[in-house]
């Protein structure tokens, strides 16, 4: 006679094999494998059998418990699939995916982009310096003396450690030639830091692209002409080009660079992109002496320099009216430039 466990075994694989749904599935399951099921309740009944029948008996609920579990196991990965393959089933192969959503370059770095393409033809490579500076490099090495206003905590930004933010990129040109001997020609794309008050057109930190070329018998007449190539290479052919006479204690003469082209929105106006001019001597004797040469002889070298705002440039050329727009992270902004 079968024992009442094979019986119980027999129902409940029969249950199982029979469930139409993952429902009835389920509680067949917990009927005789749930906490109080019918098998689970054989384990408590182990307890009051004899001890001759204890090893028969735990043996043959052992392998019952096992195949019902096996069971059910195997019917729910089948009902899973089944599931799975359904809903496949509804997918339209031939419908166009979902596209990726890919991001864009900012403004500002597309203006560099740019730029720096312009200049690389012109054959400028492109240099490096750091943003937390000594004040060696951003203003005495520069000719800027001890009492300038530049240097006063109003307009510059200081770490207690009496170093500082770069107030301008001009301190690249200053480790360039301390690297590198004549001829030069660098440009150097990156950020400048002010104690300013912050409007449409004035933000603590901002973006230039610095610019220096050293060589035998450099002129203004080439600072003009490299800049106003540059000029109508971003702006187009009829962009008119003014310099102003101006004063930096680095450059001698000083120039300060305006725009205008009709080409552009409220390209009517002169608008001022850039600060440029002459090295001034001074500036390759403080190489000299940091360089412990005379690498920089001023009877044999002279140069140019510039800083290009390029917050200004790309306001201009994208006609965005506020510069705080280029930090403010709004997508509805950056995504007309995508
Ligand atoms: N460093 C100057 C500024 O930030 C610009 C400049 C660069 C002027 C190089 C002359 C030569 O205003």
């Amino acid at each position: 006679m079968a024992h009442p466990l094979e019986q119980l075994r027999d129902d409940a694989l029969r249950e199982i094999e029979s469930a139409s749904d993952e429902q009835t599935l389920e509680a067949a399951r917990v009927k005789y494998l749930g906490r109080s099921g019918s098998i689970s309740a054989w384990g408590e009944q182990m307890k009051s059998l004899s001890k001759e029948e204890k090893p028969v008996v735990g043996k043959l609920l052992n392998e019952v418990r096992n195949a019902v579990t096996a069971a059910s196991e195997k019917r729910t990965a089948g009902f899973r699939s089944q599931k799975e393959s359904a809903s496949l089933g509804k997918i339209d192969i031939s419908l166009p995916g979902t596209p990726h959503q890919i991001g864009a370059l900012h403004p500002l770095t597309q203006m560099w982009e740019r730029s720096i393409e312009i200049f690389r033809r012109m054959g400028f490579a492109l240099a490096d310096g750091p943003d937390i500076e000594d004040e060696w490099h951003c203003f005495d090495a520069l000719n800027t003396p001890p009492e300038h206003p530049a240097r006063s905590e109003q307009d510059t930004f200081y770490l207690p450690d009496g170093r500082l933010l770069r107030t301008h990129t001009s301190t690249v040109q200053i480790r360039t030639m301390q690297a590198e001997k004549p001829p030069i020609r660098v440009i150097s794309p990156g950020a400048a830091y002010r104690n300013e008050e912050i409007d449409a057109t004035h933000a603590a930190q901002f973006h230039q692209i610095e610019g220096l070329c050293v060589d035998e018998n450099v002129s203004v007449a080439d600072l003009k002409g490299a800049l106003e190539f540059f000029m109508r290479e971003l702006f187009g052919p009829d962009t008119a080009v003014q310099f102003r006479p101006h004063f930096f204690p680095f450059t001698e003469p000083s120039l300060e660079v305006y725009v205008k082209s009709k080409a552009l929105k409220g390209g009517e106006r002169w608008i001022e992109v850039a600060g440029s001019g002459v090295v001034h001597p001074a500036v390759f004797e403080q190489v000299n002496k940091a360089r412990g040469d005379k690498g920089y002889d001023p009877e044999k070298w002279s140069g140019y320099a510039f800083g290009l705002g390029m917050d200004r440039l790309a306001m201009i050329l994208f006609d965005i009216p506020d510069l705080r727009l280029f930090s403010q992270n709004d997508l509805r902004f950056l995504r007309q430039f995508a």
